[in-house]
């Protein structure tokens, strides 16, 4: 497999997210994740054929890449995530977490484009987005990857019992692995994108 195997829809987006990623990393940890998740993707995995279509909570998608096209720096992202999204499978799970908003199922969407259950299905690199209508709470949830968020909107994030924070259009944060993290919208739709690095079990 090859960059060339990718449709080219999703090879510019891959190139534009990292370039975003690594342009508002904040921290060492943020840097050193984005490099491991770079060099995984610089070897494709065989693409699947998924359903394209969106979700109901979809239509926040317009204002909310409109409004992110204000931050400084995103735009070649997001305007290579246009193009590439008619061919996306949208999704939107119904957790029994009582610290999901009860609104949750039909008020959040969310896209796998890389990794388990995406168009490029693979283990190594997990690399999506989250648009939750306003004022809806994403459960508290944790998972073994690191995680680097982009984030494209308003909103508040949190990790384990710490304050919420507002990183706001163009901000980005680290997940460290196993940690406790959660996310919720207020009066604007929230709108963010996550890279993770699913570190291989040693053989
Ligand atoms: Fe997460």
């Amino acid at each position: 497999m090859t960059r060339q195997d990718r449709t080219p829809e999703l090879q510019a987006f891959l190139d534009a997210a990292l370039a975003a990623f690594d342009a508002h990393a904040t921290s060492d940890e943020a840097r050193a994740a984005l490099g491991r998740i770079r060099a995984g993707l610089d070897t494709p995995a065989p693409l699947r054929e998924v359903t394209p279509g969106r979700q109901p909570t979809c239509r926040w998608l317009e204002p909310a890449l409109d409004h992110a096209a204000e931050a400084p720096g995103l735009r070649p992202m997001l305007d290579a995530f246009r193009a590439l999204e008619p061919g996306l499978e949208w999704s939107c799970d119904k957790p029994d977490n009582p610290t999901a908003s009860e609104n949750f199922s039909e008020s959040h969407a969310e896209v796998m484009i890389v990794g388990p259950g995406g168009m490029e299905p693979r283990q190594d690199v997990w690399l999506g987005l989250s648009l939750l209508a306003p004022g809806v709470r994403y459960p508290d949830h944790s998972h073994r990857p690191e995680e680097v968020y982009l984030v494209l909107s308003e909103g508040d994030f949190r990790q384990g019992e710490d304050p919420w924070f507002t990183p706001g259009p163009g901000g980005s944060f680290y997940n460290r692995p196993s940690i406790l993290h959660a996310m919720r919208s207020g009066k604007d739709p929230l709108f963010a994108f996550w890279a993770l690095w699913n570190e291989p079990a040693a053989a």
